[in-house]
């Protein structure tokens, strides 16, 4: 019943190539190394599961969004645990991806044919560090206002435009509720976004491509 449905299915649409090519294909005698690539997007959907389910109660205005916080983290049931996934889940997006790119560094698998995968990597990376900059902001205490403080800071230190950045970042000369609010929209729509579409450009990219096999000291 299931393979006929299958197969139905697949004439209509034809899902079975798109399913081969993905789970199906060749790869070469690999080794742990080339599992993080895989542990970094496990926690990318991790940090979309649970992001989404945060922002059911995060209210992102200065009034409210430390007793949000602290509401998600004591009240709600399994608040915590969701809030605890995503708060060190983004910690370990961080060291999981550099990881990732480490192996990718000592492997040389950024060589041809994958200069574009590796670029879509240095995208990734940037994404990342900035949902984490961003997000920082969202419990609104004390250290993420300072934390935030000094790190917009750091933006106004160029001649000339330095300025200008801090206003464009900052919305004003001040961390205002403004500031919360184009931080909140920056980690929950404009990130994700290229998150996504990135992920799937380099997703595309490595299966086109093929894993790269583990280099031979003669080559
Ligand atoms: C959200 C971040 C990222 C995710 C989810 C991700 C995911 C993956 C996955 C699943 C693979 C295939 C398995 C593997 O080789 O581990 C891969 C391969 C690759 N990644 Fe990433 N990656 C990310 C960030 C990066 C970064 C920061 C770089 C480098 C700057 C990078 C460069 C590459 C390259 C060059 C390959 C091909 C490796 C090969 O063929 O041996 N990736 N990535």
């Amino acid at each position: 019943m299931a393979t006929r449905l299958a197969n139905w299915l697949d004439e209509r649409v034809g899902w079975r190539p798109v399913w081969e090519a993905i789970f199906l294909r060749k790869i070469p005698k690999v080794n742990w190394f080339y599992t993080l690539g895989s542990a970094s997007l496990f926690v990318a959907i991790n940090q979309i599961v649970t992001g989404i389910l945060l922002t059911i109660y995060y209210v992102p205005t200065p009034d409210h969004a430390y007793d949000s916080v602290q509401y998600i983290t004591t009240q709600v049931p399994a608040g915590w645990l969701i809030r605890g996934l995503h708060h060190w889940g983004a910690s370990a997006m961080v060291v999981l991806v550099v990881l990732h790119m480490l192996r990718v560094i000592y492997y040389g698998a950024y060589k041809f044919p994958r200069e574009v995968t590796w670029t879509s990597g240095v995208l990734l990376l940037i994404i990342v560090i900035g949902f984490g900059f961003a997000g920082y902001l969202l419990p609104w205490d004390q250290k993420a206002y300072w934390a935030t403080t000094v790190g917009t800071r750091i933006a106004a230190t160029p001649p000339l435009i330095g300025n200008t950045i801090l206003l464009i970042v900052r919305g004003g000369e001040e961390l205002t509720a403004v500031t919360l609010a184009r931080f909140f929209g920056v980690h929950i729509l404009v990130l994700p976004t290229a998150l996504l579409l990135l992920i799937l450009i380099h997703m595309f990219l490595v299966i086109r491509n093929g894993i790269s096999a583990v280099p031979k000291r003669e080559e």
